[in-house]
């Protein structure tokens, strides 16, 4: 074997050392500083040495994480503490409830309370020995776990050694192991390839990567870890005094926390609080199904101890459950604005995300197939914040033998006209146009919806009516609408009438902008319709473009270039904005970007970096500027950069500009090239 000297021996540690804290910046903190080719590289290097060295290899070294040998089965570990769990609040009683015991319980008026995430996922103990991660188990029944030491040396944000000045001599970390929304997207996408079994949400895809017997399986699954507490421990470096003390405390020991821990004071602040991540719930990048409380001192802790298996100094409070389990009553066909069919679900209702639904999607034929589900069958049904219910799966133990398949119609179950699915598409469309009713209330719908004209009063029961009535047939026919049409319907007061003319009267004066969207043209949406209209300031321009001079419009590709000129060699559709223009819809016109561009703008199809700060404008107005020339703005100089803005203490990627010669400008040499 090999001798190690001092020198190489230091380079391992400094390689390990530094791996390790580029797999904490890209893990826990997901913010990577060096590309993954320059991380390749430092690996690399690390394997080299242990292969010329294997003595040097321990359990603790990041070349370990790759997954060790399959087991036969886990053993038992005894936890040095037990794993509690908590006790639940499901509505705002039962937490002030909890706020009254405790403060009854302490003698004092208010408490002190750290507020965290509830993560939904497992609980998993982690043990640290001499700053060495041993051993990692399940919570099991929360006297006794599993060991899944292997699985848990494969997730890249949990520490194999701790880097501390003084490392404790023995600490546990608690806290859950969960799979990040993301990645769990992508294991499904790569299950359906292999034609593997889909897991049916995050947690149960963390689950079932963290009891695998191979641990190379785990390996390969991207788990995340969030610490939440700590065990057992022996040293006088962890604080004693507060709960979030303790959270700051394994932050810098790089344990990965959620960042959207905080320390509040009393009750109002709980709610407060609940509301806040409830909010934040659909943008956090992993599930969590409430939110925790636990009061901050932990003297106040030890004293107010326990009862049964759950402490008496925290709670979760929960929220609404997403998913739901009830039954397919019938299939139905909807058609869609673009004249999609889609399959829906009506289902038994059941109260799920905090509503009762009564239909779920099914999206399109291929998914019913795939997801196997007939008409009779129990499901469970997921409803996740403002997301449009959806039908997850089947419980396949519960299916009777009375079930009916399902078949997609070949025709519109609205207008009659044929049912198409073109090639390369999911979804099966009507082929009815705009002279199938269906199609007729979404383009209305769509046109009076907030975000487009915005018609206030005018909703979708409303337009349901007046096109069942045929009493209008397009948006155009809106400013056609009089007081009496409006006032013979269903359920409609005089004076709600009233107001409906008044708000599309009031409709008339718009933005170009809105106008494009409300237009319903397919794949354009809302920015593309700003960009749209930013680029040929005109509805004529855009009306008689043609593919080439769309595709110089930011995101628009061939794919939406081509719905935007299918849509206006509709002589149907162009009717109808020469309609809506004699009917006094209006906004204001200019000559667009398009113009300028015409006159050659040297910024025209330029990439931009800008850093420093600049003496007479923000960073984003000289993005906009460069934008609105057709000048693009990236965040990093590469040798596709034509110039560098830099103003005063400029970043490092000035240096980089300077070492690949890209050119520099100040403001002033910009704004001599804007003009
Ligand atoms: S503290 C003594 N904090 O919820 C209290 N638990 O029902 C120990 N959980 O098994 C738990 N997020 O898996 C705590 N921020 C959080 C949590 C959390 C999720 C889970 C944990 C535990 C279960 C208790």
């Amino acid at each position: 074997m090999n001798d190690v000297s001092a020198a190489i021996q230091q380079q391992y540690q400094q390689l390990c050392q530094t791996i390790e804290q580029h797999n904490y910046n890209y893990h826990a903190l997901n913010d990577p500083t060096i590309s993954d080719a320059e991380f390749d590289k430092f690996f690399h290097e690390l394997q080299q040495i242990e292969q010329r060295y294997p003595q040097l290899i321990t359990s603790e070294s990041p070349t370990q994480r790759v997954g060790a040998a399959p087991v036969k089965s886990f053993s038992q570990v005894i936890h040095s503490t037990p794993m509690l769990s908590l006790g639940n609040a499901f509505d705002e009683e039962e937490v002030a409830a909890f706020d009254r015991r405790v403060r009854e319980g302490l003698e004092v008026e208010c408490v002190d309370y750290t507020v965290e995430p509830k993560f939904d996922g497992l609980a998993v103990s982690l043990r640290y020995e001499k700053g060495v991660f041993v051993n990692g188990a399940t919570r099991g029944d929360g006297n006794a776990g599993e060991d899944i030491t292997h699985n848990l040396r494969t997730i890249k944000s949990i520490p194999l050694r701790l880097s501390a000045k003084n490392v404790p001599s023995l600490l546990e970390v608690r806290g859950e192991v969960l799979m990040l929304k993301a990645d769990f997207i992508n294991l499904n996408q790569q299950q359906r390839e292999n034609n593997e079994k889909e897991f049916v949400n995050p947690r149960n895809a963390a689950a079932g990567s963290l009891r695998q017997l191979d641990p190379r399986i785990t390996a390969t699954r991207r788990l995340a870890f969030f610490a939440y507490g700590v065990g057992v421990h022996d040293d006088k470096n962890i604080p004693n005094d507060k709960h979030s003390h303790v959270m700051k405390y394994l932050a810098s020991l790089y344990f990965p926390v959620a960042h959207e821990c905080k320390t509040v004071k009393g009750l109002t602040s709980l709610l407060g609080y609940y509301q806040e991540i409830g909010a934040l719930r659909e943008q956090l990048p992993y599930d969590i199904d409430g939110v925790v409380y636990k009061v901050d001192s932990l003297t106040q802790q030890e004293n107010l101890g326990f009862v049964a298996r759950a402490p008496r100094f925290a709670i979760a409070h929960k929220f609404p459950a997403q998913e739901a389990i009830t039954e397919v009553l019938e299939i139905d066909v909807q058609v869609g604005r673009t004249g999609a069919l889609t399959p829906v679900a009506r289902l038994r209702p059941v109260f799920v995300g905090g509503v009762t639904v009564t239909n779920a999607t099914l999206h399109n034929a291929d998914e019913i197939k795939r997801k196997d589900v007939m008409i009779g069958d129990t499901v469970i049904v997921r409803r996740a914040g403002d997301v449009i219910p959806e039908v997850v799966s089947v419980v396949m133990a519960q299916r009777s033998e009375h079930v009916k398949s399902f078949v997609m119609p070949e025709h519109c179950p609205v207008c009659g006209a044929r049912a198409v699915r073109l090639l390369g598409e999911t979804v099966a469309r009507c082929t009815g146009g705009l002279f199938c009713p269906a199609q007729q209330k979404h383009a209305i719908m769509h046109f009076a919806s907030r975000r487009a004209l915005d018609i206030e009063g005018l909703g979708d029961k409303l337009i349901a009516q007046l096109v069942d009535h045929a009493i209008i047939k397009t948006p155009a026919d809106l400013y056609k609408l009089g007081l009496t049409a409006l006032a013979n319907l269903d359920r409609m007061a005089e004076k709600s009438a009233n107001n409906v003319v008044a708000a599309i009267e009031k409709s008339k004066n718009t933005t170009l902008a809105r106008f494009i969207y409300a237009l319903g043209i397919r794949n354009v949406g809302e920015t593309t319709a700003k960009e749209l209209a930013r680029y040929f300031g005109r509805i004529d321009h855009l009306m008689n473009t043609n593919i080439e001079d769309l595709q110089q419009v930011s995101d628009v590709g061939p794919t939406v270039a081509k719905s935007i000129t299918d849509f206006f060699a509709e002589p149907h559709n162009r009717e109808v904005i020469e309609q809506l223009r004699a009917s006094g819809v209006q906004w204001e016109e200019n000559d667009g970007v398009q113009m300028l561009l015409a006159h050659d703008s040297e910024v025209n199809g330029k990439t931009f970096v800008l850093t420093g700060t600049l003496p007479n404008m923000t960073r984003d107005e000289a993005k906009q500027k460069i934008e609105d020339q057709g000048g693009k703005v990236t965040g990093s100089v590469s040798s596709k950069t034509d110039y560098i803005v830099a103003g005063a203490d400029p970043g490092g990627k000035y240096d980089k500009a300077v070492k690949l010669g890209v050119n520099i400008l100040d403001e002033a040499g910009l704004l001599s090239l804007l003009h």
